[in-house]
């Protein structure tokens, strides 16, 4: 199938371009850049610069391109910004998310995988959160991320359109080419990364007084190949059904401490803590099960080891950096 990937140009999306060309699909990556890097678009793919608002333009790219399925990763996910300036967020993340549905509906492209978040549940009442727990987003990230996903439900009674919401939290780790560099970042394991080297000076941790094995907060990482995998994988159902899967680790999690652990360990370098307060709103533990998409459609985990995880990333920034430093060299 040739499937367009919205967001191609973005952390988890260019992975999910890489591994949907080594599957055998051909992929057209549609990103504004906004925040996204075209270099880590996989050459292989075409490339389309554009704006899910413009319908036109995605409706050419859907009848000239033969496109029979959508990987839609285009969206704002910083949930602080969200609060400060929820419009940003219900403009991209559903008014032009439904820009998209219209084309694609337009274009009788009937078929859709979408990158929701467990951001949906709030912060629930037990763990692992699975896909029948109540939904009640704390923030205007998860609400939008929400909102899509209902706005799928009735499109699918109303045009018969297909999909597949994946719910996860912290996407981490790094394919040989693509990692991540959001600006700003937000994500614990490439700041911790980022301590060792001394690009930024120290890490905080929020609060080391929760029930758990540590003190500090246990969350969620998923390798951002793995991901990627979910996205293909879920693909299949589409000629059949809908459906919603969390992904994530299921098992304990890792706690702040042990992530930093295991960084220090992985970089032989010092990692500079600092203990701050607890953050309003941050739960204890936050983990989603994965059963159902398990057993549903035999994903597995490949790479679920923290020190995996954090390896990949180590040797993704080590490699970025020195590029980075290489171009300078020859543009100056
Ligand atoms: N990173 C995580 O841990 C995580 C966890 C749960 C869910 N998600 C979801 O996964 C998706 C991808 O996350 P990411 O970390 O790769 O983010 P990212 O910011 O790296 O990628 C998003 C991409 O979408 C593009 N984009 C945004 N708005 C657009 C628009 N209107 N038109 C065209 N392109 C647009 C950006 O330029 C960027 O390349 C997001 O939808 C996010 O909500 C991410």
């Amino acid at each position: 199938m040739r499937i367009l990937v919205t967001g191609g140009a973005g952390y988890i999306g260019s992975v999910v371009a890489e591994e949907l060309l080594k599957s055998g699909h051909a992929v057209t990556v549609y990103d504004n850049l906004v925040k996204g890097h075209k270099q880590v678009v996989a050459p292989e793919a075409e490339f389309v610069e554009g704006d899910l608002n413009d319908s036109d333009l995605l409706k050419r790219v859907f009848r000239n391109s033969e496109i029979e399925a959508v990987i839609h990763l285009a969206a704002y996910s910083l949930v602080g910004e969200s609060v400060q300036n929820p419009a940003k967020y219900y403009e991209n993340n559903v008014s032009a998310g439904l820009k998209l549905l219209n084309a694609m509906v337009a274009s009788e492209v009937r078929k859709i995988v979408f990158s929701s978040t467990a951001a949906v549940y709030g912060e629930p009442e037990k763990q692992p959160i699975t896909e029948n727990d109540k939904l009640q987003p704390t923030n205007p990230y998860g609400e939008t991320k929400l909102a899509f996903e209902n706005a799928l439900r009735w499109y699918e009674n109303a045009y018969d359109l297909k999909y597949a919401s994946l719910r996860y939290f912290n996407a981490a780790g790094a394919s040989k080419r693509c990692g991540e560099m959001h600006e700003p970042e937000t994500h614990l394991i490439p700041l911790v990364l980022q301590a060792a080297l001394g690009k930024i000076p120290f890490i905080e941790v929020f609060g080391e007084d929760y029930h758990t094995r540590d003190g500090t907060c246990v969350r969620d990482y998923i390798h951002v190949i793995d991901l990627a995998r979910a996205h293909i994988l879920a693909l299949d159902i589409l000629d059949e059904r809908s459906a919603i899967y969390n992904l994530g680790c299921g098992g304990a999690g890792y706690t702040v401490r042990e992530v930093v652990d295991m960084a220090e360990e992985v970089t032989g370098l010092e990692i500079p803590v600092r203990i701050g307060e607890r953050r309003a709103g941050d739960p204890a533990v936050l983990i989603a099960a994965s059963d159902k998409i398990k057993s549903e459609l035999g994903w597995q985990p490949e790479y679920q080891e923290l020190r995996v995880i954090i390896e990949s990333a180590w040797t993704w920034l080590r490699n970025h950096l020195q590029k980075a430093r290489a171009s300078h060299t020859t543009s100056s």
